[in-house]
């Protein structure tokens, strides 16, 4: 049942985002994404709807996404997005053991990915070794709200993560950073337009290697 459940997640979350990335959620993806530099990684890519959002200063992007059937879209998302100067490669791996070398991307971004990761604290630990020192960490994130919609999030937590390929969306993914070993430069708090009530709000930011 939950393989069906995943299965559909990867056909219905493009398009429900869609609504949202038309309403100026894509804006904050460009504001996010274009401060991309050099060899760069994105974990979960998911469908690919950041691909586009990328700027002339990346030289390589390389796509984490280890679920099969997103793997398939990204992948058509890659073939359709011509005119880049810089290679794509998409990887099927988990952002908790990266096949990376320590220290070999100049910038490592992540959207809408820390909901669904099992544990984020190793996550965010491993995106800490494979980037460089000075190097940054643009995320982007739907985190726990306060109050009343914080408990609404509690409730419907274990619901959403069966239908939503496992996203939970009382995480405090701020919170997680702030106690990780990254330096956290920028955090912009903000609203998810057109949005179910439980993904908002959201955070997008920059955090850097010391
Ligand atoms: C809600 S989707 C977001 C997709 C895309 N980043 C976007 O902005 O639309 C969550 C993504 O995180 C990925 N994901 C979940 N667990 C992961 C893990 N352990 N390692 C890497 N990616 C993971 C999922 O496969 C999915 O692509």
């Amino acid at each position: 049942m939950s393989a069906v459940l995943d299965r559909l997640f990867t056909r219905w979350y493009p398009l429900l985002m869609s609504i949202s990335e038309r309403a100026g959620q894509a804006d904050v993806r460009t504001a996010q994404l274009s401060r991309a530099v050099g060899r760069t990684l994105e974990v979960g890519a998911g469908s690919g709807l950041s691909l586009a959002h990328y700027g002339d200063d990346v030289t390589e992007l390389v796509l984490v996404e280890p679920d099969a059937d997103f793997r398939r879209s990204l992948r058509r998302t890659v073939d359709s997005c011509t005119g880049r100067a810089w290679p794509v490669t998409v990887v099927d791996a988990d952002v908790h053991r990266l096949p990376f070398d320590d220290a070999s991307f100049d910038t490592v971004t992540a959207s809408f990915t820390f909901c669904s990761v099992g544990d984020p604290d190793v996550g965010i630990e491993e995106l800490h070794r494979v980037l460089r020192p000075g190097g940054r960490f643009l995320f982007h994130e739907h985190v726990r709200g306060h109050g009343l919609r914080a408990r609404v999030q509690d409730l419907v937590a274990p619901v959403q993560a069966a239908l939503a390929g496992g996203c939970r969306p009382n995480r405090d993914f701020a919170a997680r950073l702030r106690d990780s070993r990254f330096r956290v430069d920028e955090l912009v708090p903000g609203r998810m337009p057109r949005a179910l009530p439980t993904v908002s709000p959201v955070v997008h930011g920059t955090a850097s290697r010391r």
